[in-house]
């Protein structure tokens, strides 16, 4: 298969965007200096004492338990919302749906009914009765409602609503007022700060027993925190749990636990733009847009250069198709405002291709021409900054959000970090793009012959 391409190096001209800026996180430091197995004790040795310290908090707390979640309320029955509701009943915990129309909650039973079958068929193939055994089990534990009085009693209750700050807010300080004082309250948010849209809550984790070492006044209590989701939730395998400044730990462990429970694999990240998955995607599928924008290579070749070239499951511009491109505008914006970042202002060609209704495979067109609609399909997308998530779970992160076949930052150690620092500098040089800036943690590893893999050492420790 032949490539044609302007510039020296497509792949790497697009890759680096993944990796180049998560290279300068602090965790990643404290990483550096373990072995894989060494990382692994010690990730277990830490979980052991959470745990004791959790259970030790537990018995003087008047918040949920550790694992006691077993009733869920989901607000909002559209995309997301149902298949959250999906998981939890799959997993056995009483779920209810509550949307303003009562037309959408019948379109998510309808819809959560034929994904159950369809689960059902993969586990029990032939099995006639155990797949419609499954089904009404799992269906039978969904309710629904439109009125939010009747989700109120839950353990567990998350926002899956519109992506408007003051709406989401606004139903926050009701959930607040009204749920049992033990309820934890999540958003599945995308990219609204989960600290702004927690601002007004007030339920928090108290320590009621005579505890003295664990100091009383520390603001960081609040059982509120984010639970982002990946579209469609039944089958991305990723769920990251974000902290806002004043989750408390306990919360915190509880979100992770329930996360579990549904069969997701979650990770953690502070309130940042985007989180993790869609900080690292946002350049990198700005940068192929503006790439072909230059006509530097056609969207085929660059396609076929991330999908053969980097082991990417879909090229840039199949998957901006499959996120629309109205989506894809919208996230720039956001990211443009939250970051002031340059790597995420407008492209007219993308603005262009919107005014024009050329919105993806749910408009019949975008990049490529589509036979069939698809409706509702939504995106994500984008870099990150010093400790906002550590290293193991930005690499996790890209491997079951984005279905890369490495993390950024094992990419950087597998490639060598002197190799990158190379690239970094002429890419820099002949762009002049803020993306390719030096990255300091990357410059640090490098003076100290950490240079990935080759070295032993890198953004990870090696057995020789
Ligand atoms: N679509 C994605 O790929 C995706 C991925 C991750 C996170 N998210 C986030 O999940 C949330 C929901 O997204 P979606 O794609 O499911 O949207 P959607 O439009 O499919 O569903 C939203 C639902 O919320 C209902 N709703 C709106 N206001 C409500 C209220 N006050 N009370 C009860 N119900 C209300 C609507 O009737 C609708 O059914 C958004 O915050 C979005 O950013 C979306």
């Amino acid at each position: 298969m032949l490539l044609s391409y302007r510039t020296s190096d497509l792949t790497w001209r697009l890759s680096i965007l993944t990796y180049l800026v998560s290279v300068s996180l602090t965790p990643a430091r404290r990483c550096a200096r373990l072995t894989r197995h060494q990382f692994r004790r010690l990730s277990l040795t830490v979980n052991i004492k959470m745990n004791k310290l959790s259970v030790l908090k537990r018995a003087f707390s008047s918040s949920t338990s550790l694992n006691a979640v077993k009733t869920v309320t989901v607000v909002g029955g559209g995309l997301m919302g149902s298949g959250i509701a999906q998981v939890a009943a799959q997993a056995g915990q009483n779920v209810t749906i509550v949307d303003l129309q009562p037309e959408l909650l019948e379109k998510a039973q309808k819809s959560i009914q034929n994904n159950l079958t369809r689960v059902a068929k993969k586990v029990h193939k032939d099995d006639a009765a155990k797949v419609e055994g499954f089904v009404k089990e799992s269906f039978s534990r969904i309710k629904v409602s439109t009125n939010i009085e009747d989700g109120v009693n839950a353990d567990l209750i998350i926002e899956a609503i519109v992506e408007k700050l003051d709406v989401k807010q606004e139903l926050f300080n009701k959930l607040d007022l009204l749920a049992p004082e033990h309820t934890i309250l999540a958003s599945n948010t995308s990219s609204i700060s989960i600290n702004e849209i927690g601002a007004g809550i007030k339920r928090k984790d108290s320590i009621v027993g005579n505890l003295t070492h664990i100091p009383l006044n520390h603001v960081s209590y609040f059982r509120f925190g984010g639970l982002h989701f990946f579209n469609p939730v039944p089958i991305m395998r990723l769920l990251e749990v974000i902290k806002g400044d004043h989750i408390s730990e306990e919360t915190y462990q509880t979100m992770m636990a329930w996360g579990k429970s549904v069969g997701k694999t979650c990770i953690t990240c502070k309130d940042t733009p985007g989180f993790v998955v869609n900080r690292l995607l946002g350049p990198y599928s700005a940068e192929a847009l503006r790439m072909y924008e230059r006509g530097d290579a056609s969207k085929e070749d660059i396609d076929i250069g991330m999908k053969l070239g980097a082991g990417y499951p879909m090229g840039p511009f199949e998957l901006a198709d499959y996120t629309g491109l109205d989506t894809n505008k919208f996230v720039l914006q956001v990211m443009l405002e939250k970051t002031g970042d340059p790597v995420f202002r407008p492209i007219p060609m993308l603005d262009k291709m919107v005014a024009e209704g050329k919105l993806g495979i749910k408009s019949g067109e975008g990049f490529y021409k589509y036979k069939k609609v698809y409706p509702g399909l939504r995106a994500r997308t984008y870099t990150i900054r010093s400790g906002d998530a550590s290293a193991r779970d930005i690499d996790t992160a890209m491997k079951l959000g984005a279905g890369y076949p490495m993390g950024p930052l094992e990419l950087a150690d597998f490639t060598g970090l002197d190799n990158k620092k190379a690239i970094l500098a002429v890419m820099l040089d002949k762009t002049g793009h803020t993306a390719f800036r030096p990255v300091a943690i990357l410059d640090r590893l490098v003076g100290q012959g950490k240079l990935g893999r080759k070295s032993g050492e890198g953004i990870y420790k090696y057995d020789k």
